[in-house]
């Protein structure tokens, strides 16, 4: 239980950088532009009626509108949510390009809702832009065959659409995602700044987007960080994370209550033994641990929905990989020399999370006093808000 000690010294940290925020450092400039797509969302009309009275109506989505819009400092326009600005996320078989429909691969798409057949499929897209602070990644993602999937403006139809903005410096992530089993264009996603005619836009945004609330569902995998970056994604080089760290603070945005920044209630491994992989980065006790640690440490899933189809080298069930090792095994970034190595520093890492929260196939039934866990950092610098646990 020394871990709680832990925890005080960082709610300390916190109240001192809540106060250091507050003040404007030399340089912070006023916000540029007209009135009314810039007037801060708190002082608006529309959004403060909706934010008082979110039961009613569309106001819950136009509130998440708002508050998204006023703790992440600005929300992308459609111009700037086009799939084809994106960079193609490139899948690869033998280590070449996959240009066809191929039948497995040695990076699919680790979503399990991408179904095993379409984890593999080329055409998908990411785009990454800043904002203010903010960060925003747009995923658009193919589900079915595209003959045209390499001319993405003349064929911008994508099965899934998923945006995720993130302000590292409050931990104020919010998520929004397309209504489900449509085909979507992606050059042409709707607005989701409801800030101004929010009925009308909140109209518009209901045919195109989920209601998601404050995108608690996303957790489930977004477990360690707002953001994922999987062996799927590898071929995307310029694609950083601001902000990431171990004790970056991760909130979510609540579309109800009293104040916008809520804890996301997540907790992570922070055992000593894990430390080989927690020194850069969390694991989340959600598919991170359960899933994508397991995956990038050579260990595929074995039972559906969660099987991908990997090509035979890419996968280390035996533990013995010499012919896939740097595709089986992703993980940790400055990923040892060869497969001998990995197992002489690794291994004992690799029992201990796999023991700690592999996943259910695998799990020796332990979550025993070795596997230390600690609760998220939560939102910083927002006032009240370390003691929220609930909207
Ligand atoms: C079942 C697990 C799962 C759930 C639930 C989930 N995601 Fe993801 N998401 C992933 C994975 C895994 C990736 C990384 C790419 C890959 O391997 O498919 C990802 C990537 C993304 C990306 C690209 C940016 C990044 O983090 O890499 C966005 C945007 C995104 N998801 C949005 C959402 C939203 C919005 C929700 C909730 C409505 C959500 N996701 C729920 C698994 C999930
Ligand atoms: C030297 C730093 C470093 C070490 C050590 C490290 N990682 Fe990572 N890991 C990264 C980076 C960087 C990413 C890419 C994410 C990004 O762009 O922020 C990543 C991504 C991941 C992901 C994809 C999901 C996500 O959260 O983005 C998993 C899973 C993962 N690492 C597991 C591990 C495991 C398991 C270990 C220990 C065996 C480990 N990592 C050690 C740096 C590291």
């Amino acid at each position: 239980m020394h871990r709680s000690i832990t925890i005080h010294a960082c709610s300390v940290v916190s109240l001192i950088l809540a106060a250091t925020l507050a003040i404007c450092e030399p340089g912070c400039t006023a916000r540029p532009g007209g009135v009314a797509d810039t007037a801060a969302p708190s002082t608006n009309r529309a959004c403060a009626l909706a934010c008082a009275d979110p039961d009613a109506g569309d106001n819950a989505i136009i509130c998440y509108s708002c508050r998204c819009k006023e703790a992440l400092g600005a929300l992308p326009t459609p111009e700037e949510m086009k799939c084809s600005d994106g960079e193609e996320i490139v899948v690869f078989r033998d280590g070449e390009k996959v240009t066809t429909e191929v039948p497995d691969c040695e990076n699919p798409a680790l979503l399990y809702t991408v179904p095993s057949g379409s984890a593999c499929l080329p055409g998908s897209r990411m785009k990454q832009f800043t904002k203010g602070d903010a960060t925003f990644k747009l995923i658009c993602r193919r589900k079915e065959w595209h003959p045209n999937w390499a001319r993405p403006t003349e064929d911008s139809i994508y099965e899934d659409v998923g945006l995720i903005g993130y302000n590292p410096k409050t931990g104020a992530t919010c998520f929004w995602d397309d209504a489900l089993d449509q085909a979507h264009d992606g050059d042409a996603l709707t607005n989701i700044d409801l800030t101004t005619d929010s009925h009308a836009r909140a109209r518009e945004f209901a045919g195109a987007w989920l209601p998601i609330g404050d995108g608690a569902t996303c957790l489930q995998c977004h477990d360690s960080d707002p953001f994922i970056r999987t062996s799927y994604l590898r071929s995307l080089t310029s694609f950083p994370n601001p902000g990431r760290s171990p004790d970056s603070p991760y909130a979510l945005v609540s579309p109800t209550g009293p104040v916008a920044l809520v804890d996301t209630g997540l907790s992570h491994l922070t055992s000593d033994s894990a430390s080989a992989c927690t020194g850069c980065h969390r694991i989340g006790l959600g598919e991170t641990c359960t899933n994508f640690a397991p995956d990038a440490m050579g260990f595929k899933a074995t039972i559906p929905p969660h099987v991908r189809p990997y090509q035979e080298h890419a996968t280390d069930n035996a533990g013995t990989n010499t012919a896939g090792y740097g595709v089986a095994y992703w993980m940790p970034l400055d990923l040892p020399p060869d497969h001998a190595a990995w197992q002489e520093e690794l291994l004992a890492t690799k029992n201990h999370l796999m023991r700690c929260c592999g996943p259910a196939e695998h799990d020796a039934g332990a979550h025993d006093d070795e596997c230390t866990l600690s609760p998220m950092p939560g939102p910083r610098g927002q006032a009240g808000a370390a003691a929220t646990g609930a909207p």
